[in-house]
């Protein structure tokens, strides 16, 4: 079984150890809390619920009972912040992984111990996304939440936490907290202790397919699983994606959109952008690292544009009304930095926006637009890493996105590669649930299950005319960033 923690929902999947799909259910999350911009709150109880209800139905939907089950790779949203008091009572909602209130905290630690420690300590920059900063705004303007703090979980983890009672978490989703030294695959005790931050706060760090625990009998009863089930680390849920996608090895890429855009590529050794612009994180690979880079809004961009501008409209139906729109939208140009920015501007301050319009635009151009400039910023990510080795001939496209034929197609024109997906289209929770099998000895290693299981269908190539016009509107996409950034910062400052 692979349960995903998503943004959105939980999902948990049921595959025979052949690896076909026996069940997939998912539930949905209450919406994320967004009371201020660039805040973004979710309760963990809402997640555990979920999980317990996607596991249920799984078990029902495959007429599965709880001792079929052979182990269980839990997967989840990255980067968020879990608060367990002394009693494993969640002290306040998570702060998830697009908040990014948390830049005077960035400063801090930079300024505390210097941009050069951080790199040496976690490999990469210190950003507003992961964890630390967070936990530092707490300590910062809830002092009360944060001296009853004595244990903080990943969101998957929490999941992991109501199953097994265990607190413990993987090396691929530990590596985004900013506390893991991502070189030698455990935590930073340097960065907790030139923060002065207490260690015992951190969970226990496993290899991700290792076994961390066992279903509790508390958990058996609510979710219907056996009681001692083993439960193996799993993966943040862009490494698991990874996995579920056969990117275990050099020279295949992955792009997953869903609420985020990643582009993810595996790497041998670990390779870092000396500009800090894609992460580098360890992969749920023992012994493997990977690459990638992170649009903050591609779903979501569809998502608010929908919410706020077509309200009932489906996903096809945008698709179907953008596809009448040309290549290029008469130069009108979507910026996507509805959450800030990761790569490659890492900018929190970064907001999204239409630049180019004309009363000529329909509403058709404006969709076109979102899903162009989604793709652009795609693109770049795409480039750093082939810049950094992650060279590749087709790209793999997964998540919400990529169930468009017509997205598909965008993205091949503008990446100007060969675009396909996997048969199964079950995204982080099938990759946990692969961990799962190698985990419980199914199978030997991650890269012989995928070979093992995995198959790649709906090739595109690019088209050529497109592709032009594509090359030509990437560079005035990549010219508008540096051309608004005063802009922006004015804004957040007023
Ligand atoms: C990865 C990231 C997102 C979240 C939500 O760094 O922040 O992909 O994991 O899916």
């Amino acid at each position: 079984m692979g349960v995903d923690v998503g943004t959105g929902g939980t999902r948990a999947v049921l595959l025979d150890s052949g690896g076909k799909l026996a069940a997939s259910v998912t539930a949905a999350h209450e919406d994320m809390r967004m009371e201020r911009p660039l805040w973004a709150e979710q309760r963990p109880e809402d997640w555990s619920q979920a999980a317990i209800q996607a596991i249920r139905g799984a078990l029902n939907q495959a007429g599965a009972r709880g001792a079929d089950i052979r182990g269980i790779g839990l997967s989840g949203q990255m980067h968020g912040l879990v608060m367990l008091d002394a009693h494993d009572h969640v002290i306040r909602p998570a702060l998830i992984w697009c908040d990014q209130r948390s830049q005077p905290q960035v400063d801090w630690i930079n300024q505390t111990i210097g941009r050069e420690n951080v790199l040496k300590f976690i490999a990469n920059p210190m950003l507003t996304g992961f964890t630390l900063p967070k936990l530092l705004w707490v300590r910062d303007n809830e002092s009360a939440n944060f001296e009853r703090v004595r244990k903080i979980l990943l969101p998957k983890d929490y999941a992991r936490f109501c199953l097994t009672g265990d607190y413990a978490t993987e090396v691929s989703d530990a590596s985004g907290t900013g506390m893991f030294d991502v070189m030698q695959r455990r935590w930073s005790f340097e960065m907790m202790n030139d923060l002065k931050l207490d260690r015992s706060i951190l969970p226990r760090a496993h290899e991700s397919a290792e076994i961390t625990g066992r279903v509790s009998r508390q958990a058996a009863e609510s979710t219907g699983l056996a009681v001692g089930t083993p439960v193996v680390g799993g993966g943040g849920d862009q490494a698991a994606s990874a996995v579920g996608n056969g990117i275990v090895e050099p020279g295949i890429v992955s792009c997953t959109l869903g609420t985020s855009g990643v582009v993810f590529a595996d790497m041998e050794t670990p390779a870092y952008d000396s500009l800090g612009r894609v992460h580098t994180f360890c992969h749920a690979v023992p012994g493997k690292w990977h690459v990638m880079g992170v649009t903050q809004g591609a779903g979501l961009s569809l998502q608010w544009f929908r919410n706020r501008l077509a309200v009932g409209a489906s996903y096809d139906e945008l698709m179907d009304e953008a596809a009448t729109a040309g290549p290029g939208c008469t130069g009108l140009y979507w910026l996507p930095y509805l959450m800030g920015e990761r790569s490659p501007h890492l900018d929190s301050t970064a907001r999204g926006g239409w630049i180019g319009l004309t009363a000529h635009h329909t509403r058709a151009d404006l969709i076109r637009s979102v899903v162009e400039g989604v793709s652009y910023s795609q693109k770049d990510c795409l480039d750093i890493i082939a810049a950094l080795g992650g060279e590749t001939s087709t790209v793999r496209l997964s998540g919400g996105g990529s169930r468009s034929l017509f997205w598909r197609q965008v993205l091949a024109d503008i990446f100007g590669k060969r675009v396909a997906r996997m048969e199964t289209q079950e995204g982080s929770a099938y990759g946990a649930a692969l961990l799962a099998m190698v985990g419980t000895g199914e199978y030997s290693s991650v890269p012989e299950v995928c070979k093992a299981v995995l198959r790649e269908v709906d090739g595109l190539a690019p088209r050529a005319a497109e592709a032009k016009i594509y090359a030509q509107g990437h560079r005035v996409f990549q010219s508008l960033y540096p051309a608004l950034r005063p802009f922006f910062a004015a804004t957040t400052s007023s």
